[in-house]
């Protein structure tokens, strides 16, 4: 059966809106709230909410209308409903379900980290079980999926999330927000040595979980102590980036048909070769262009896949700033 859903993403700083049709993507838009925030160096929730309220309708809008899908063709409706600003997903998650509401069609509230898996299978189709990588702003966590709905947690961060860490060190080197593209350019402009940064190692009872918070010191240190905001930059991406592959390696299994990373932190150059170099072709899969970061591609695709398993939301869900990823 033929399933075109509309998916939502609100639950940070992007509004964004799309549509899928068969798990094939037909339109994908993002608004962006970065110059709203940039002065004050990051997201500030209470103007989050306020555009994603000014911003929400002419987004929706323009995903049907460059989908070429009238309101009454949908078939269901997806959107983010947790993790996230309560009420920045409170404007997704209302519109969301007042839109489906008035179109008698079913709706399911999505989490926004398996969502960012689902990112990728736009580009690739799944093989199961693999393993997921997603290191965002707010997450670094190590997923296996069973099937594209069953999901296993591996490992999580003990601390900082991987986006975060870049974040906190690129505003300490004086890069604006965002951040972490910040830095990777950075990093790249050093030609020689990067400053003198020690490698993250968590003991035997966490093989599989990340820590980012000792390297995001040490690197405000090497920075106070003179190190150039290069050097720097340099040597904090390399140290996250070999913690995130070995970390990642030590947990990718024979079994695991392949390894999916995502995430916003996945759009980074030198993460995407570092696991480009210790794996096969095609074993590791990343997201389409553009949609490493937040997008309303993932939470359609996600959506697609609750809905045609006959998931959907009751009128009263509520959103879930802090859920995890399980189900
Ligand atoms: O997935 P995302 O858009 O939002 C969350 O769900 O958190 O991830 C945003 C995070 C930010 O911390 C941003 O600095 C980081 O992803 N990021 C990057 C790069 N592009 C985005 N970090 C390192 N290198 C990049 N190229
Ligand atoms: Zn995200």
């Amino acid at each position: 059966m033929s399933l075109t859903v509309l998916g939502i993403e609100t639950s940070c700083d992007e509004t964004a809106a799309a549509v899928v049709r068969d798990g094939g993507l037909l339109s994908s838009v993002i608004a962006s709230q970065v110059a709203q925030h940039r002065p004050f160096g990051g997201v500030v929730p209470e103007i989050a909410s306020r555009q994603h309220l000014e911003l929400i309708q002419p987004t929706v809008e323009e995903a049907l209308s460059l989908a070429g899908v009238a309101k009454g063709a949908l078939d269901g409706v997806a959107f983010t409903n947790g993790p996230g600003l309560l009420g920045a997903l409170l404007v997704g998650s209302t519109y969301g379900k007042a839109l489906a509401f008035g179109l008698r069609i079913p709706f399911v509230g999505v989490n926004h980290i398996l969502a960012h898996v689902h990112a990728a299978f736009l580009a690739e189709e799944p093989r199961f079980p693999l393993l997921a990588l997603v290191v965002s702003g707010g997450h670094s966590d190590l997923v296996r999926f069973h099937a594209p709905l069953s999901v296993e947690v591996i490992g999580h961060s003990l601390d900082d999330a991987a986006g975060e860490a870049f974040d906190k060190v690129a505003r300490v080197l004086g890069l604006p927000y965002p951040g972490g593209p910040r830095l990777e350019e950075l990093a790249r402009s050093m030609e020689g040595e990067g400053a003198s940064l020690p490698q993250i190692r968590l003991g035997p009872d966490h093989p599989f979980d990340f820590s980012f918070s000792g390297l995001k010191t040490a690197a405000v240190r090497a920075h106070e102590a003179g190190a150039s905001p290069a050097a720097v930059a340099k040597a904090f991406q390399e140290r996250a980036i070999s913690h995130l592959v070995e970390t990642t390696l030590r947990a990718l299994s024979d079994g695991d048909a392949m390894l999916v990373v995502a995430g916003g932190v996945s759009a980074n150059t030198a993460l995407r070769r570092a696991f480009e170099d210790a794996l096969p072709k095609r074993r590791v899969v990343f997201p389409p262009a553009g949609m490493s970061t937040d997008n309303a591609a993932m939470v359609a695709r996600i959506g697609w896949e609750e809905l045609r398993e006959g998931h959907t939301s009751p009128l009263d869900l509520v959103p879930e700033p802090l859920v995890r990823p399980f189900r």
